[in-house]
């Protein structure tokens, strides 16, 4: 090769550097950033998708994911969204309270009976429609995620409503959660997922409430007494990403990305069923903490103690759409 075509293409390459493109490929890095376990439905979901991704689109794109928090905290991960240092996030449907109030239907306890009826309602007319909830602050959902239903947890048996009076409960960043937990005189105190470990085990707070595959992955059990298998609330996810960001992608990477993500979707939420089986049974044969199960009379109380917290959310998220999730049961 002679120097001049040498200089030149070296130009090139430094040109194309530094417009952030790779001269070889123009490759799309694209990151993808939660909070909890590979070990978990949205690890595993997560994995999935860079898997497909990577099989259809090939070269044209490279995905990365960062789980555990090692990157950014659910409150921190949508503004990074928007500012492109990340491209995909699955926060907790509990987590979207400041960007649009519709997605506090999935908080409402006892909404859902069963996993069942949540794919029912995420699937429906109106699940559908609370993807693009957040369209006009610049976020679009690409689907939902199953992790499942939640458990509570303290270090004194919570058998009746009134066992938790006075109890201080980790929360995810949920003004229903908070309600919830107000109903029966308990005290919310939000916190990162990242930090309830150390509280729990510092005793900073007394309780928390959670899946059984974040209480399995996270460790929780460790540090807490007893378990009661209440089911009374979900914990799912959202898989969020910038409306800009996706609609400016060369058609050919979002069709494969979009393909990628309902195949991820459908694994995901496929496995989480047979994780919770899984990891609740690790849990109980650790042996470090005791299961209780509640008694219909005792799951009642705990229904009616918590119930009125749906009229209080009813105006900020439409009447329309808890009646739609509750025609799922
Ligand atoms: C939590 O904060 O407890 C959960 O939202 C964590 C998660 O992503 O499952």
């Amino acid at each position: 090769m002679r120097p001049i075509t040498k200089h030149i293409l070296a130009a090139g390459v430094a040109a194309a550097a530094l417009m952030g493109v790779n001269a070889a490929s123009a490759q799309e890095v694209i990151k993808f950033a939660h909070v909890v376990a590979p070990n978990t439905p949205k690890g595993q979901g997560a994995e999935y998708f860079k898997k497909r991704a990577e099989e259809i689109l090939g070269d044209k794109v490279k995905i990365e994911i960062y789980p555990n928090s090692q990157l950014f905290d659910d409150d921190k991960v949508l503004p990074a969204i928007l500012r492109g240092d990340v491209q995909f996030g699955a926060p907790s449907l509990a987590k979207f309270g400041k960007w649009t109030k519709k997605l506090q239907v999935f908080d409402l306890p006892f909404l859902f009976k069963d996993m069942d009826a949540v794919s029912c309602f995420q699937d429906g007319e109106k699940g559908q429609e609370l993807l693009n909830a957040m369209s006009g602050k610049g976020l679009t959902g690409v689907g939902y995620w199953h992790n499942g239903l939640k458990q509570l947890s303290a270090n004194k048996p919570l058998r009746v409503p009134e066992d938790a009076a006075g109890q201080k409960f980790r929360i995810q960043s949920s003004d229903v959660i908070a309600a919830q937990f107000e109903a029966v005189d308990a005290v919310p105190q939000k916190m990162a997922f990242s930090e309830t470990y150390s509280a729990l085990q510092t005793g900073v707070v007394d309780g928390q409430e959670n899946t059984w595959s974040n209480i399995y992955s996270k460790k929780f059990f460790e540090v807490q007494d007893y378990i009661t298998e209440s089911n009374h609330g979900l914990l799912d996810y959202m898989v969020v990403t910038s409306t800009k960001w996706w609609e400016g992608l060369d058609p050919e990477i979002r069709d494969g990305l979009t393909q990628a993500m309902n195949e991820a979707s459908d694994y995901a939420n496929g496995l989480s069923a047979e994780l919770t089986a899984e990891q609740r049974q690790a849990v109980i044969d650790s042996g470090e903490t005791e299961i209780l199960q509640l008694s219909a009379d005792d799951f009642a109380k705990w229904q009616t103690a918590m119930k009125p917290v749906w009229d209080e959310f009813s105006g900020d998220i439409g009447q329309d759409i808890i009646d739609a999730a509750a025609a799922c049961n």
